[in-house]
């Protein structure tokens, strides 16, 4: 009994200063749980032989782990309140924080150039048509009126696919002009279309060259377009891509499938450059495709992307474009 009495007085205080949930249940464990004087207490009721003493030893043995209990509980309340409060303190979000954004990618200059072209001509009221990148040797030189002896057609220019008989040979596409060819055999004039797309040539890569690029090609035709229609719509452009100021002039030149031919160069940042090949659509072309050349006129144009966006942002070497540095990629967000 002495003992019992004893933990009433030794134990209130050791509960009320436990710091923690943890000590706190060590003092439980250690006062009323298994190995306790309590359960010690409980134990040796059995050894009691007076019934009358037994059941008052066991009411006080009851009453002393209840007080202990009732405390004990109290002071668990106390403690889970004030840990959580401090969790809540610890591990409080600032709602006001921005947000961590996922880095956000962006289409390559090189996209967004035949884009920006592409729409210009929407614009002036051209469609937009797509051909294959592996494309027959018809459609690619023959349609277009390349003699069957022109350079362009050896292998050291042309990457040819090894597929097929030799008289459908099939090749990756040297131009976006096949689809000139395409595009007229399978729509009657009038045609005003605009073909973006992947080239291929034969060429090592170097800060002007590489075997893949891409160009946008222009066709226009109908019954009394003229080369004034030519200067006209590419001028236009060349405002549009460059700045309203920019001036353009055309220098004859030579393709097969344009009669007249012209390169067009346009003055911007203090010099002449060369942007496109350009000329009126040889009626020859015509007659491949089953247009009437006494009836139909055209001109037709092709611009490499590459070289467009070299241009309009000052970047000297190919290579620049082609790798995949996004330093370098995200300047031309
Ligand atoms: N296909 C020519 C080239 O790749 C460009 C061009 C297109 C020239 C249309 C005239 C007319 O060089």
């Amino acid at each position: 009994m002495t003992d019992l009495t004893n933990l009433l007085q030794s134990v209130p205080p050791a509960i009320a200063s436990a710091g923690s949930l943890v000590e706190l249940e060590a003092i439980e464990a250690e006062t009323i749980g298994r190995g306790s004087g309590i359960a010690d207490a409980r134990r040796g009721l059995g050894g009691i032989t007076d019934a009358q003493e037994r059941r008052e030893t066991g009411r006080a043995i009851n009453d002393v782990a209840q007080e202990l209990t009732r405390l004990i509980a109290d002071r668990r309340a106390v403690l889970a309140l004030a840990e959580e409060d401090e969790r809540l303190q610890t591990d409080r979000a600032d709602v006001t924080l921005p947000g961590r954004r996922p880095p956000l990618g962006s289409t390559h200059v090189i996209t967004q150039t035949m884009d920006e072209i592409v729409d210009i001509f929407v614009g002036l009221g051209y469609t937009v048509a797509r051909g294959p990148e592996a494309e027959t040797d018809f459609y690619n030189f023959t349609a277009l009126n390349f003699h069957e002896t022109h350079p362009s057609r050896l292998e050291s220019d042309t990457l040819y696919l090894d597929y097929g008989e030799q008289e459908e040979e099939i090749l990756l596409r040297t131009h976006t002009s096949p689809m000139q060819a395409r595009y007229m055999e399978q729509h009657d004039p009038p045609v005003f279309i605009v073909v973006p797309g992947k080239v291929f040539r034969a060429d090592a890569v170097d800060a002007t060259h590489s075997p893949v690029f891409h160009q946008i090609e222009g066709l226009a035709v109908d019954d009394s377009i003229t080369f004034a229609d030519l200067k006209g719509t590419l001028a236009e452009f060349t405002r549009q891509f460059f700045g309203k100021d920019t001036e353009v002039k055309f220098i004859p030149h030579y393709f097969p499938f344009t009669e007249p031919s012209a390169e067009m160069h346009a003055y911007t940042k203090g010099r002449w450059i060369e942007l496109l090949g350009c000329g009126m659509v040889n009626p020859a072309v015509f007659e491949h495709v089953g247009y009437d050349p006494d009836k139909v006129t055209g001109f037709a144009f092709g611009m490499g992307a590459e070289r467009m966006a070299m241009v309009r942002h000052g970047i000297t070497d190919l290579r620049a474009l082609i790798d995949p540095d996004q330093r370098i990629l995200e300047q031309y967000r």
